[in-house]
């Protein structure tokens, strides 16, 4: 079987430099948990950011090196300025809002694309420096979206996929992007292109058509002698993993001491992030207990709020009204004896993580805006119990696959509360037959097909003729 070259802009462990001290922790979000497992198993390369290094000596940084090497991980380093335009600038505060619709939070001004097309180009020089004949070559996400391109000018007949994580918006969104055309056939230099909805791969095929004037197959863009693929591919999570992890004594352990003190237990766990719909979120629980006062006393929300992307001002901003929120409806509601919300800006380890999805009556997954979100696939998957009720956003990738959650409107927080008391009011027959079919989805296709799927689809993707031949 061919090597697998993967790239993305975080690998799955970040080196953390504090006080001189070195610390290599599990990084968070959906790409580097989800792509941990098929890493692992398919053998090959991870080339990808460390994590900001600047605070390490030379002999701290030989023993990153020593220490990635043994995990098959291959760094490229960041200096603070390209941390802070790049990283921190194009890709997070422009490419990020907009591909999510959240227009109002674009910069006056678009700033930093060199800085993003000179990172890219690092990227494209360490993947080709690491290439050999008959590798496959597996870039991932918003923040990689012209390697593609890159890495086919200097190896053509290179054999590239590109999976985007986040939404492919609208062609009438995404043409705002002053740089719109360049992303597009950055894009385009791979052989196949994967979304996790069809949706987004319509989205991509009229916004090639529109700016690009390229006409579109239903899965096929033609490129002169080129084809470049459009795939489906939904994301999923290492089922199994997860499930032993749900079976164990200590989670068991931690899930009876979470629920202790609760007659009712609803959770949420997300990153900080503005897409994740935190606060109105907070809104519809709030309407739950005012509405219904019989909650008040038994029912608690824990919400987890994973730190992320401190240093871009929208996430501080965010932070401060998420924490004036859980403090307003505290400051209401609670009592000396009782709170409603557990509320923790830290991130947990995974045996916590799953205990809190085993202990709770219902889980919350929100987003005003998500590619696909593996929090409800997690849920599902460690909940072998069979029990359990998904309370789902429409705007999450994953709704497109999980129709029996409770699928609400965030943005309707009248609506959203109402649903957050069907889910606790929901008869144990009506879970389980929920759960039954979610889990049957889940397990099904889980983060491993899902790399084969895309990984076999590649192989059989003709191998590129460069376009002047
Ligand atoms: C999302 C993105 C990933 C990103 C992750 C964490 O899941 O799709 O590309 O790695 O968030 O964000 P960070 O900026 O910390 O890498």
């Amino acid at each position: 079987m061919a090597r697998l070259l993967i790239a993305s802009n975080r690998l799955p462990v970040t080196v953390h430099a504090a006080d001189g001290a070195l610390s290599v922790e599990r990084s968070s979000g959906g790409l580097a948990t989800g792509m941990k497992g098929p890493h692992e198993r398919l053998g090959g390369l991870w080339i990808g950011w460390p994590g900001d290094l600047d605070g390490l000596d030379a002999r701290q940084r030989a023993e990153v090196d020593r220490q990635l090497d043994a995990l098959r991980l291959s760094p490229v380093q960041l200096s603070r300025d390209e941390i802070a335009r790049y990283y921190e600038g194009y890709s997070n505060a422009v490419l990020w809002p907009l591909f999510h619709y959240e227009t109002a939070r674009l910069p006056p001004e678009v700033k930093d694309f060199d800085a993003y097309q000179a990172v890219n180009e690092r990227f494209a020089d360490a993947i080709a420096a690491r290439h050999e004949p008959g590798d496959l070559v597996w870039i991932h996400d918003y923040q990689l979206m012209l390697v593609p391109q890159l890495l086919r000018d200097r190896i053509p007949d290179a054999r590239i996929g590109f999976f985007l994580h986040i939404p492919f918006p609208s062609s009438e969104i995404f043409r705002i992007l002053p740089d719109r055309e360049r992303i597009l056939e950055g894009l385009l230099g791979a052989d196949l292109l994967g979304f996790h909805t069809a949706t987004f791969v319509r989205h991509f095929a009229s916004s090639a058509l529109r700016l690009l004037g390229l006409p579109t197959d239903v899965d096929r863009i033609r490129l002169g002698a080129r084809e470049v693929i459009l795939g489906v591919f939904p994301m999923g999570v290492d089922a199994a993993q997860l499930g032993a992890v749900a079976a164990s004594e200590k989670v068991q352990r931690l899930a009876d001491e979470t629920r202790a003190g609760a007659e009712r237990l609803l959770v949420a766990i997300d990153r900080l992030d503005y897409t994740k719909g935190i606060p109105r979120r907070l809104l519809a629980f709030d309407a739950l207990l005012r509405a219904h006062p019989e909650l008040r006393g038994t029912i608690r929300l824990v919400q987890v709020a994973v730190p992320s992307r401190e240093n871009v001002e929208a996430y501080a901003e965010y932070r401060a009204e998420v924490d004036a929120l859980v403090g307003r409806i505290h400051g209401e509601y609670a009592t000396p004896r009782w709170s409603p919300i557990h509320y923790l800006h830290r991130s947990l380890s995974q045996d916590e993580i799953v205990a809190l999805y085993r202990a709770a009556d219902a889980v919350l997954v929100t987003p005003l805006r998500d590619g696909m979100n593996l929090v409800a696939k997690e849920f599902v998957a460690s909940r072998s119990d069979g029990d359990g009720v998904l309370v789902l956003s429409e705007f999450a990738g994953a709704a497109a696959e999980l129709a029996e959650a409770v699928l609400v409107n965030p943005f309707d927080v009248e609506r959203t509360a109402a649903a957050l008391h069907r889910a606790l009011d929901m008869p144990e027959e009506e879970r389980r037959t929920r759960m039954a079919a979610l889990r049957e989805r889940v397990l099904g296709y889980d983060v491993h097909a899902w790399a084969r799927a895309f990984v076999s689809r590649l192989e059989r993707t003709r191998p590129s003729v460069p376009a002047d031949l």
